[in-house]
């Protein structure tokens, strides 16, 4: 069996966590690229040596530079510093730029046709950055966040209605962020709208736990934040562009005037396959939807000016 090959880069948390996971499927070669000497080589060879136990024949392997990863199908990068308490994604901004911005480069060196998926925060301001560094089309720079947001309401809306996650069909669209738009007027559990199914009072409280489900995490953890639905996320994009599924799934994609929204990266639902993002499907909003929409897609200009601003 011929396999894809995939990097991950950064070696922490989400990105060792994604790397097994991909691992674990067998169907594509890892390669986790981290700064942190060692790191990346501890981490692959002990997920090698599960292989054996979960089944897998594929390959991992850690490097602290970027030959490795030459020809890659798919470069997911992690890389860079995590929230703690206190801090907003926004505050990791400038530190974060940096270093995607030197990735981005390297990576578009040894893989001029993969399709970069970034994950660093601030997500949004951070596929913008990938997008301008790498010169890529549109098509091949997507982020993952909408996918986690959408599972933290997903998973919040089961349990309130005591159904299967799998019956809940839900969007959170926007930036990833304080203003991401959970989407109540699309969002249906088995076959009707939930906004029929649970009080008011109840819905607005379970749209503002998705809203702060980062921080929530971050508060237990205190020296980090969430990693293991992070990188179930990453994984379910991988395997719609490694597998051309074509899902339509909550991505972070650069607007061309969709959603009345120019030159800025924003989650929005898109057909995601092996050209990357091949499509962007544009929902019928209701007004105060629409509005809400445009006020995330604001906040991330903002940090998008910034980051200009700040040159680099
Ligand atoms: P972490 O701190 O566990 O791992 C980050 C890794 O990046 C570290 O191992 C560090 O050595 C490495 N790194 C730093 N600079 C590097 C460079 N120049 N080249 C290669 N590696 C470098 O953090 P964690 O928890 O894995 O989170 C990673 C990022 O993902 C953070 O920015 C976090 O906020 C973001 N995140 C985004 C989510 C999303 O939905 N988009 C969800 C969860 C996390
Ligand atoms: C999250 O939403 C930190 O962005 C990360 O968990």
């Amino acid at each position: 069996m011929s396999r894809s090959k995939v990097t991950v880069v950064g070696a922490g948390n989400v990105g060792a966590t994604a790397a097994q996971r991909i691992f674990d499927k067998g169907y594509a070669d890892v390669v986790l690229v981290d700064i942190v000497d060692g790191l990346p080589q501890g981490k692959a060879l002990d997920i090698l040596e599960s292989g054996p136990v979960s089944g897998s024949d594929a390959s991992i392997v850690g490097a602290n530079s970027y030959e490795e990863t030459a020809g890659s199908d798919v470069v997911v990068i992690t890389s860079g510093i995590a929230r703690k308490p206190g801090m907003s994604r926004d505050d990791l901004l400038l530190t974060n730029m940096k270093i995607v911005t030197s990735v981005v480069n390297e990576v578009v060196a040894q893989s001029p046709d993969t399709i970069l998926m970034p994950v660093t925060n601030p997500l949004d301001a951070m596929a913008q950055r990938a997008y301008q560094v790498s010169g890529f089309p549109k098509q091949r720079v997507v982020g993952m966040a909408g996918i986690l947001d959408t599972a933290r309401f997903r998973t919040f809306l089961a349990m309130e209605l005591d159904v299967s996650v799998e019956s809940i069909d839900a969007w959170v669209l926007g930036g990833h962020g304080d203003s991401m738009v959970p989407v109540v007027g699309s969002t249906i559990a088995g076959g009707q709208p939930v906004s029929k199914l649970i009080p008011k009072d109840r819905l607005d409280a379970i749209v503002k736990r998705t809203q702060d489900g980062g921080a929530e995490i971050v508060n237990y953890l205190k020296t980090g934040s969430a990693y293991y639905a992070p990188s179930a996320a990453i994984v379910q994009m991988v395997e719609s562009i490694l597998f051309d599924k074509k899902q339509i799934l909550p991505c972070t994609a650069y607007l061309d005037g969709e959603y009345g929204i120019d030159g800025l990266f924003v989650g929005v639902p898109v057909k995601l396959g092996d050209g990357g993002v091949e499509e962007i499907v544009e929902f019928d909003l209701t007004s105060d939807e629409s509005a809400a929409l445009q006020r995330s897609a604001d906040a991330v200009r903002e940090l998008v000016e910034v980051m200009d601003n700040a040159g680099g």
